[in-house]
This record gives structure tokens, sequence and C-alpha cells, in this order.
């Protein structure tokens, strides 16, 4: 009997072959945070030109959910200005991947967290006030 997993087929397609894997070496911005639900860490890495996003890549010791997450928030940063990018939600990035089970929401945290995290790093970088604090919204685990 085969077994059912509890992934959609992107969750399974970006976790078999996710996108964007590795780091910017002139990065405009970069991110690094760890999970309090389950120790897993993620790392991303942008890079801005002109107000937009023209490169993102990620790094993590994570579950599968979290290299699915990091995957697809990387692919829908890239071309977004970054005023665009800060309202990209956890719920967003999960939603775009065909749901996520409840138990795995909080690894889509993860890849929420360390978008803002290079952001404000960029921001930072420019000797800028990030226009956010850092938890401006609450994350929807569930
Ligand atoms: Fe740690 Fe998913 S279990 S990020």
């Amino acid at each position: 009997m085969a077994e059912q997993l509890p992934y959609s087929e992107k969750v399974m397609q970006h976790f078999k072959n996710p996108k964007n894997v590795g780091e910017i070496t002139d990065a405009s911005g970069i991110g690094t945070v760890g999970n309090p639900v389950c120790g897993d860490v993620l790392k991303l890495y942008i890079k801005v030109e002109n107000d937009v996003i023209v490169d993102a890549r990620f790094k993590t010791f994570g579950c599968g959910a979290a290299i699915a997450t990091s995957s697809m928030v990387t692919e829908m940063v890239k071309g977004k200005t970054v005023g665009e990018a800060l309202k990209i939600s956890n719920r967003a990035v999960a939603e775009a991947l065909g749901g996520l089970p409840p138990i795995k929401m909080h690894c889509s945290v993860l890849a929420e967290d360390a978008l803002r995290s290079a952001l404000k790093d960029y921001y930072l970088k420019q000797g800028k006030e990030p226009p956010f604090k850092d938890k401006p919204h609450a994350h929807d685990e569930h």
C-alpha cells in the first residue's frame, strides 16, 4: 500500500527539488533565524537593486517543510519591491505551496522571519530605519 504523505504535490516538488539553494556573496541583506519550536535554522540572502529584489537564496538546517517554504519564499520575493516583500506572510507562503499540515505551519514562520530579518538587514545597511518592528504581526501557525 502506498504511503499517504500529508504534503501537497507542490510541497513535495519544492522539497525534492528546492529552488535558490546557496548564498549570495554580495548580498544586500542577510537574515538568520532559528525556529523556537523545533530549533531548526534558516539563513536567507537577498540582492536588491533600485528597490527591487533581483535575487534571493537560502540555506537551511531544517525539515522538509522548511526547505519547501524557503524555496517558495525565495521564488515569491524575486522581482518584488522591498515594500511588497514586506507584506508576504507565512500563511501566503504556505498557501502558495497548496497548504501545509497544521503541525508544520511553524516551519513556514521560519521563512517569514528570515525574510523580514534579511529586509531589516538591508534597511540597516542602507543607513535607514526598518519600517517595521521585529514582530509586526502575529504569525498564523494554524
Ligand atoms: Fe523545524 Fe520544520 S520541524 S522547521
